[in-house]
């Protein structure tokens, strides 16, 4: 490959994304919050990285690492702390971040829903409750409004069926298990929410981009061999990939994509995180797989809109396995550009070591280490790199 094939294309968004409840800290109007109170996180919350009040010199951060976007959520909770009563602190912080990105040259990236929900929702049913569209699509309006012409790239869910699946299959997460005809209606709903918001923002501002954050996972059959693992990849693949975006499709500007591992299935929804012994796992026992990106987004292109990567990124000790995970998919992300696909940017998750949900403060997904007793900031070396890629829209001479 000559140095000109290793160029992203102009204007190509290198970022890092952060939600919320991971970073904010003090987020207590929210139902993770409660679920953490009740033992289901390994640590709780509590001052996460005091991103809240610190968000200007993190910010700062992103640009002195030479990076051109930052995604970050807004938090329900704060912005609506009783239902019907928002409040004009909470969104005028978070037009004060998109003033900060702005007023440094970093393109915002803002997520209406990430993962959490207002205590007053989630007691009276959350997703499941009967008017919870119109209430997301209500609070969606009133974010716009605040935030009307100074954003161009919006999503409105992280991860839709992620949440179905850690909240109401597995019941890891709020809001617990539920029976099959609850997640069944759990995930329509997510669908009415993201169609009522796009209404409700585009009516406010028509120049929003608006999208989806949607988790894909490399699903592989064990053994290609064996009919049953076949029909598992078909059907979890078309489940857990495709369902939601082949509903949501017509009500998106463009899509995120949030690619972490390959999973091997065994079954018609049973599946194993790593099966070939060549692929190395991240902290968090995740197979590492570029390709997958790569498949990822070229499959994701046949929906004909412009592609994000809104998430990628790994959880590990060693700084040096993420100079390698970075280096490796930005070639997939470079490659499937090569090959066609319209990707507009690459959103390496996470800007700072934050709260891994029911995993709490262990895992370590940072391009900047945090220590969470003093607040410090830690730049490592693989931001560094990072930002060096991002500086000169290029891939590295050697990728090892
Ligand atoms: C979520 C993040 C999470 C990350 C790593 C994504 O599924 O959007 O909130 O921290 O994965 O697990």
């Amino acid at each position: 490959m000559g140095p000109t094939a290793r160029d992203f294309p102009s204007g190509f968004l290198f970022g890092a994304a952060t939600s919320a409840h991971q970073v904010e800290g003090g987020n207590d109007g929210c139902d993770w919050w409660a679920w953490e109170r009740r033992g289901g996180a390994k640590d709780p919350s509590g001052a996460a990285c005091d991103h809240y009040r610190r968000y200007p010199e993190d910010i700062a951060l992103v640009k002195e690492l030479g990076l051109g976007s930052y995604r970050f959520s807004v938090e329900w909770a704060r912005v609506e702390p009783e239902e019907g009563r928002f409040d004009e602190g909470a969104l005028r912080h978070y037009r004060d971040m998109v003033e900060r990105c702005r007023e440094l040259g970093v393109e915002p990236i803002v997520t209406f829903h990430h993962f959490t929900l207002p205590t007053w929702l989630s007691d009276r049913g959350g997703v499941l409750a009967r008017d919870s569209s119109r209430l997301f699509a209500r609070y969606c309006r009133t974010v716009a409004e605040a935030l009307k012409g100074r954003v161009t790239w919006v999503l409105t869910i992280n991860e839709p069926m992620v949440l179905v699946l850690m909240g109401y299959v597995q019941g890891v997460w709020p809001p617990g298990k539920r029976p099959a005809s609850q997640v069944i209606k759990a995930a329509r709903r997510l669908v009415s929410w993201h169609e009522e918001a796009f209404a409700a923002i585009r009516q406010v501002d028509p120049a929003m981009r608006l999208g989806i954050a949607k988790h894909w996972i490399d699903f592989r059959p064990l053994d290609a061999g064996d009919a049953m693992h076949r029909l598992g990849r078909r059907l979890q693949h078309q489940l857990f990939n495709r369902w939601y975006l082949d509903r949501v499709k017509s009500h998106c500007d463009f899509i995120g994509i949030n690619y972490y591992a390959r999973q091997y299935t065994t079954g018609l929804l049973r599946q194993v995180p790593l099966a070939t012994p060549d692929a190395p796992r991240t902290e968090m026992g995740w197979s590492i797989v570029p390709e997958g990106l790569h498949l990822a987004l070229t499959e994701a292109s046949g929906y004909g809109l412009p592609l994000i990567v809104t998430e990628n990124g790994i959880a590990c000790r060693d700084d040096r396995w993420r100079i390698r995970y970075i280096d490796r998919h930005l070639a997939a992300v470079h490659e499937a550009i090569a090959a066609g696909a319209d990707v507009r940017g690459y959103q390496y998750w996470s800007l700072l070591d934050n709260f891994e949900w029911a995993e709490g403060y262990r895992p370590q997904f940072g391009l900047v280490a945090v220590d969470l007793g003093t607040q410090k900031r830690t730049v490592r070396e693989s931001a560094r790199h990072y930002g060096e890629i991002a500086r000169t829209g290029r891939l590295p001479d050697a990728i090892d």
